[in-house]
């Protein structure tokens, strides 16, 4: 029986069973092709071990060694990366429009080439004399970078094979188009096709490919998350424009842990690293005032202190506004709930806001209790013992779960002048902290001994 024919949409990748004009999950005219399946006849292997082979994996340790990594210079950057450069490797920088993605990765091919690696810079978005002003206002005008300016993936493939680089940024892989696709540059299939060509030319020729990839907004779907799969890591750079602070955060890493970060300062000669992110965070607190709680968070390998500041006011409105900046809604509600559920204290008609100071973005579930202290001292108008870091996992019982790297949270707190914390009980902790941990049980417990409530 011959095997059925598969179409997939040029615009929005839905598969289709049989061709149409248009396709009927975006509604596009003629993106519809049909999807060749990869044909098994003897062709070249472009990963270059035997065709159709396989070896044991106790051989391939022994015959490679681990790859040699080439730092940057910039310890920020390395350290994110996993500890330096893999040759060969894919990696992705995704982020908003206007961030500094091309100030970072100039910098980076700068860098780079500085410590001896032959890089190549591709702009597909500006004209080589932007890149050059660029250059010069970072002080990097004779930094030994070639610089191309061209979206045609072929030419950008025989430029590469010619100049046979080490490292070759692609800024952004949305400009690029193949000729052999239909479709207009931005599209799905064509920042697909583009990706697969070059992580393929990455691991083929040993090249270290960074691509550079806007994060587009609802209706534009060709964003970086259709690429993510292919490439070995995934960069986001993150922050908030009025801010000066950004965060280059590991959200893939085939060579080096995940959801590690590099904290940056965007400065009028470009980006600058942030070695000590705590102190840097907390430079702008004031005194000690209700609704602001400092939070001993991880991020990645490394302890970071962030303020957290909740503002609880009465509302107008039937139903009240929350507002999140830099944490998650859900688990906003979720805290709110477990407070009015577990222990009697009502958020109903109160307006409420959370917001992580600096353009900070937190994922860890350890934040719960920070935020938890944050709303009860704004709602009560209590302030919170300003010496004081807060840190712990909420139940939906309202018992306080202890966190992972409690030591390495209270040390952090400790350098940086804090002389208390409250935790869950049970936190694993050193004796040798010089810290008086207050240790909690559960909310309801917490709420009666700091706030006197409850
Ligand atoms: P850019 O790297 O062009 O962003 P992206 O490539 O992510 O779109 O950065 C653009 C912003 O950075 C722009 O608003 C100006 C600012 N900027 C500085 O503040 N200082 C600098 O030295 C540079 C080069 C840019
Ligand atoms: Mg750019």
């Amino acid at each position: 029986m011959a095997k059925a024919k598969i179409y997939s949409c040029n615009a929005c990748g839905a598969e289709h069973k049989k061709w149409s004009g248009r396709c009927d999950a975006c509604g596009e005219w003629n993106t519809i092709v049909e999807d060749k399946p990869l044909s098994t006849g003897p062709a070249s292997n472009s990963l270059g071990s035997a065709r159709g082979s396989a070896m044991p994996l106790s051989d391939l340790a022994t015959a490679e060694d681990p790859p040699p990594r080439t730092t940057s210079g910039i310890a920020e950057l390395d350290r994110v990366l996993g500890g330096g450069l893999v040759p060969s490797s894919a990696i992705l920088v995704g982020g908003d429009p206007g961030i500094g993605k091309s100030t970072l990765l100039l910098q980076a091919a700068a860098s780079f080439a500085r410590n001896g690696l032959k890089s190549i810079y591709i702009s597909g978005e500006e004209a080589s004399a932007q890149v050059r002003m660029r250059a010069q206002r970072l002080g990097l005008a004779d930094a030994p970078v070639k610089l191309g300016t061209e979206t045609n993936l072929r030419d950008i493939l025989t430029t590469l094979e010619a100049e046979k680089p080490d490292i070759a940024i692609i800024d952004s892989i949305q400009t690029m188009w193949a000729d052999n696709v239909g479709s207009a540059p931005g599209s799905v299939s064509q920042v697909r096709a583009a990706a697969h060509e070059l992580t393929s030319f990455a691991k083929r020729r040993g090249v270290a490919v960074v691509l550079v990839g806007h994060v587009t907004k609802d209706g534009q779907i060709a964003g970086p998350r259709v690429v993510e799969h292919m490439v070995d890591t995934v960069l986001y750079f993150e922050g908030e424009r009025g801010h000066q602070f950004r965060i280059l955060r590991a959200v893939k890493n085939r060579f080096g842990p995940a959801d590690e970060i590099g904290v940056f300062e965007m400065t009028g000669a470009g980006l600058s690293e942030v070695t000590n992110p705590s102190a840097l965070f907390l430079s702008e607190r004031g005194q000690a005032s209700p609704g602001s709680v400092v939070f001993a968070g991880i991020e990645g390998t490394r302890p970071v202190l962030v303020e957290l500041q909740a503002l609880v006011a009465p509302s107008p409105l039937s139903q009240p506004r929350r507002t999140v900046v830099g944490w998650d809604g859900g688990r906003l509600a979720m805290i709110l709930a477990v407070l009015e559920a577990r222990c009697g204290i009502p958020f109903a008609g109160l307006d409420v806001y959370l917001n992580v100071a600096g353009g900070m973005k937190i994922s860890e579930p350890a934040a719960d209790l920070a935020v938890a202290a944050a709303l009860l001292s704004a709602r009560e108008d209590t302030a919170v013992p300003p010496d004081t870091v807060v840190f712990g996992e909420i139940s939906l019982s309202g018992a306080l779960r202890p966190v992972g790297q409690t030591e390495s949270r209270l040390k952090e707190a400790k350098k940086l002048g804090f002389s208390g914390a409250i935790a869950p009980t049970r936190s694993k902790m050193g004796t040798q902290t010089g810290m008086k941990v207050i240790q909690m049980p559960d909310l309801t417990a917490f709420v009666g001994d700091i706030f006197g409530a409850g």
